[in-house]
């Protein structure tokens, strides 16, 4: 029995959540061609990619779109039904989709701080799910996700889709045979240009959009909400999305831990950084962008004897005085996307989704992999074989690297009020244990922000505490600030249960 309690929910407008052109569906257990029936929950950006896959599978139909926004939801049903034949039908709130007869998958790409919940639900009425990363948006929640998996016996794949990268996998393995020798460190990679979002202000909600159903587990602020673009730009506001450390981070740092075989939390992490240079962007000392996550943002991650360290940077990185990643990329170009491991003969660097190239010591080329993904087909095949192991990016995988990008938020977090000049972070970090060279990272990263004009007296880069994790806990055993920020306070009716009460 489904344990989707919609009576608990208040506000929601079901009138509003019109049939396109619907006909009569059919879901697997009925299909005489055993086509199983898929229900899309989010469909404007990524969920595109989420309906062409479905629907350029002969195994799947799209029977249901679900997005708070009836415009968009329509429009993509319109798109759907010129492509399969017939249209899905469109509902605002999942949960109709989650009851009705005929679905067999839920596929989400929502925005970040609904898709636990989502998953959840969705297990829960019996459906096997693929979600969008972060597969959570708080760590609590993931766990709770992999128990929801486990005890119903669920396929749950997570949308880090270099997993399933010919590319990728075919580099790693080069590298686990020892091509580039022993590798303990990796340093994952988003440089990726992002302007200001605009001022932060009061701008209204399109009138399409169900606000309640949007904002979901996250806090409802008013009627209103504080950027003036409303999708999409909710990844830079930290109550629904993570910044880019966990917006494209999440590939990279997926890559980066299975790249170096790790299967754990780390034991520690340290991160700094700060929303700067939008002030020398707008030309205006006064200017507050509406973005409250870090544009710029280092972490670094201690697994005992490995050791990841991540870079975001939303400024531009055009030119730059990176050498040794300028080559290693084999670009200067504005954005680099990637990984580089570090190994005792070489180097491999993940230079995009489906290109990995491995170097000798000196630089040299010594062989480089190429070949996509396919990380869809990857779970319909496991939807139907029912074996969880046929999955290329389970949801403890999903789990692990999605904790990456949160907990070095949550030191960003907790410490962004502390600002610090160059000298004392140069103090913090010095005493911080890495396989980096932490000090050389630092004077890139502040000779970076400079460099995009930022005035470091004016406008300093925070240093968050290092903080002490407990991998299997997963709770910070010296900071109650910081375990508070492992899980968040929910509105009712959108309570995304713990691991133990799934
Ligand atoms: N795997 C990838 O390469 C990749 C690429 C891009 C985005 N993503 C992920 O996809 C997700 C969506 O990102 P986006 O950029 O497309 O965002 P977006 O804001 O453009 O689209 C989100 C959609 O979800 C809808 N939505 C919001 N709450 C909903 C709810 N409760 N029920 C139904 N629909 C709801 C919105 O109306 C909107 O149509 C993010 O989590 C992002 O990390 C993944």
């Amino acid at each position: 029995m489904s344990r989707i309690t919609r009576r608990r929910f208040v506000g929601q407008s079901l009138a509003a959540s019109a049939a396109v052109m619907a006909v009569p569906y059919i879901g697997r257990a009925q299909n005489p061609n055993g086509k199983l029936g898929v229900a899309v929950v989010g469909v404007k950006g990524r969920g595109g990619s989420h309906l062409d896959a479905f629907v350029g599978d002969s195994r799947t139909h799209v029977v249901f779109i679900a997005d708070v926004d009836e415009y968009v939801g329509k429009s993509r049903a319109e798109s759907v039904a010129k492509k399969q034949g017939f249209a899905p039908k469109v509902v605002r709130d999942m949960r109709e989709a989650f009851e009705a007869p005929g679905v067999d998958i839920v596929s989400t790409a929502t925005p970040n701080h609904w898709h636990a919940l989502c998953g959840i639900w969705a297990m829960q009425a019996g459906k096997d799910v693929y979600i969008e990363k972060p597969v959570c948006h708080e760590i609590a929640e993931g766990s709770a996700l992999i128990a929801a998996a486990r005890k119903y016996k669920k396929i749950c794949q997570v949308g880090t889709q270099c997993r399933s990268s010919k590319g990728i996998i075919e580099a790693f393995q080069f590298m686990k045979e020892g091509g580039i020798g022993e590798v303990k460190f990796a340093r994952g990679l988003c440089y990726k240009r992002r302007k200001s979002i605009g001022p932060l202000g009061d701008y209204p909600v399109p009138a399409e959009v169900d606000f309640n159903l949007w904002s979901g587990p996250a806090p409802y602020t008013t009627p209103k909400v504080t950027r003036p673009q409303f999708h999409y730009d909710w990844h830079w506001q930290r109550h629904y999305g993570n910044g880019d450390l966990g917006n494209q981070g999440p590939h990279q740092t997926d890559i980066a831990r299975w790249g170096l075989g790790i299967d754990q939390h780390p034991v520690s992490v340290i991160s700094y950084g700060g929303r700067l240079g939008y002030q020398a962007e707008r030309k205006d000392d006064n200017y507050v962008d509406a973005g409250d996550t870090a544009n710029t943002e280092v972490s670094i991650y201690d697994y005992g004897d490995k050791c990841i360290v991540f870079e975001t940077r939303g400024l531009s990185v055009k030119d730059s005085a990176d050498e040794e990643l300028n080559k290693l990329f084999q670009s200067t170009d504005e954005n680099k996307i990637g990984v580089v491991f570090y190994g005792s003969e070489g180097y491999l660097a993940q230079v995009s989704y489906a290109h990995c190239i491995a170097y000798d010591k000196q630089m040299k080329v010594i062989k480089e992999f190429k070949g996509g993904e396919d990380h869809f087909r990857n779970f319909i095949d496991a939807a139907i074989s029912r074996k969880v192991e046929d999955l290329r990016a389970e949801a403890r995988e999903g789990h692990l690297s999605a904790a990456i990008s949160h907990l070095g938020n949550i030191s960003y977090y907790l410490g962004q009020d502390n600002k610090v000049s160059a000298e004392e972070a140069r103090k913090v970090l010095s005493g911080v244990k890495s396989l980096d060279d932490n000090l050389a990272t630092l004077d890139r990263t502040l000779k970076h922000l400079t460099d995009n004009g930022v005035d470091l007296k004016k406008y300093p880069i925070s240093m968050g505490p290092l903080l002490a994790f407990d991998p299997e806990k997963e709770v910070f055993p010296e900071s109650k600030e910081a375990t508070a920020l492992v899980s968040r306070t929910y509105r009712e009716g959108f309570v995304c249960p713990k691991a133990a009460e799934v």
